[in-house]
């Protein structure tokens, strides 16, 4: 179902107690329609992933948490055993959704390590509690998002261009962002920024809710098209290059949206510091290397149809991967809500991640 709204909510809401539901802010309208989905069902939750109405790795990992939530309300009259087998068969489902950002498996798993030990209380009970752990992942994120921005500010001094890929902001979070929170923490410092947001060919989301983000923040932004990036680089536009990343190996190997690791080839052939923002729970410390995070592969109709207009020929093959992965040595820096991780190294990676679970 979908209502319109003309106030400006979180990218998405619970609304009501166990028996509620899910409202998110369909990002595919944006920048042109400001548009609400209600999400009802679990398959409501599945299709809103899939077809990027909520995207960005942390917020689908909070929507796939209240996705449980919903996906259990119909099993809470029957036996224990029949809601641990509903469990099983809603996370799996969720998880199905897209495969790349490991957030989406993280919070599942979170919330299936707990459900494990909730095995004295009636099922009721223990939706009430999955519940809260849905809203815990959420008001983390935000506290994450926080906690990135203050990490990250001193990156990014007065009067530095930046460029961003994708969109890395409120929309991909419960809170501020990962790249953008970083954008929106120097700013407020007092730092004159200004902020080049690639198109991000083929969903354009760089076009679509980056460069709308930054205008509601009132922060100063210029749109390129990705084939731009390189050149805006070599004419001393741009002294810093920040995005969000959506699986991050052991190693420091960061998956993001496809065309981030072209950026930072680029950065590194001007001199210029790459940074990746993201929280600790976009990490896969069970991947070493980033050579085995799955990429998905998304309907080549992106490619030659976007937004509905014909933009090559019938027939033509298509590669429509989703994602990259930049290696290590090409990040300057990762900011993290523990604080930055330089050198990119496993070690350091493993020291920051280690000391910050212990805090
Ligand atoms: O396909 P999307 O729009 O979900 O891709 C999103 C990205 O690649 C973001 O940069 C990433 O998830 C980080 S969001 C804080």
């Amino acid at each position: 179902m979908t209502t319109q709204s003309t106030t400006a909510p979180r990218t998405m809401t619970w609304v009501g107690g166990a028996d509620g539901y899910l409202r998110l802010i369909d990002q595919t309208k944006l920048p042109v329609e400001f548009v609400e989905l209600e999400c009802r069902s679990v398959e409501d939750v599945w299709q809103a992933i899939k077809q990027l109405s909520v995207r960005g790795a942390p917020a689908i990992g909070v929507a796939a948490a209240y996705g449980t939530v919903i996906g259990l309300q119909s099993a809470v009259g029957g036996t224990a055993d029949e809601f641990d087998a509903r469990r099983r068969e809603v996370t799996d489902y969720l998880a199905s959704s897209r495969p790349t950002a490991v957030n989406l498996f993280w919070a599942l798993n979170r919330l299936n390590r707990l459900a494990e030990t909730l095995g004295d209380l009636t099922p009721t009970q223990q939706l009430d509690r999955l519940l809260e752990e849905a809203r815990a992942i959420e008001d983390e994120d935000r506290e994450m998002c926080a906690a990135i921005g203050r990490h990250g500010a001193e990156l990014l001094k007065d009067g530095t261009g930046v460029l961003t890929h994708c969109n890395a902001g409120g929309l991909a979070t419960a809170g501020d962002g990962t790249a953008l929170a970083v954008i929106f923490a120097a700013a407020a410092q007092g730092k004159t920024l200004q902020v080049f947001a690639d198109e991000t060919r083929p969903l354009l989301q760089g076009a679509r809710l980056t460069t709308w983000e930054l205008q509601q923040r009132g922060v100063p932004a210029t749109l390129i098209c990705d084939s731009m990036a390189g050149w805006a680089m070599k004419e001393g536009r741009i002294q810093a290059v920040i995005t969000g990343a959506d699986r991050i190996a052991a190693n420091g190997d960061a998956a993001n949206k496809i065309g981030t690791y072209s950026v930072a080839l680029l950065a590194k052939a001007h001199g210029i510091p790459f940074y990746v923002a993201a929280p600790s729970s976009t990490f896969d410390l069970e991947l070493p290397t980033g050579a085995d995070i799955p990429i998905e592969q998304r309907d080549p109709a992106e490619v030659t149809h976007g937004f509905g207009r014909q933009t090559a020929p019938e027939g033509i093959g298509v590669y429509n991967p989703a994602f990259d992965v930049t290696p290590a040595e090409l990040i300057e820096a990762i900011v993290t809500e523990h604080g930055l991780i330089r050198p990119v190294t496993t070690e350091q990676i493993a020291a920051t991640l280690a000391a910050g679970a212990s805090a």
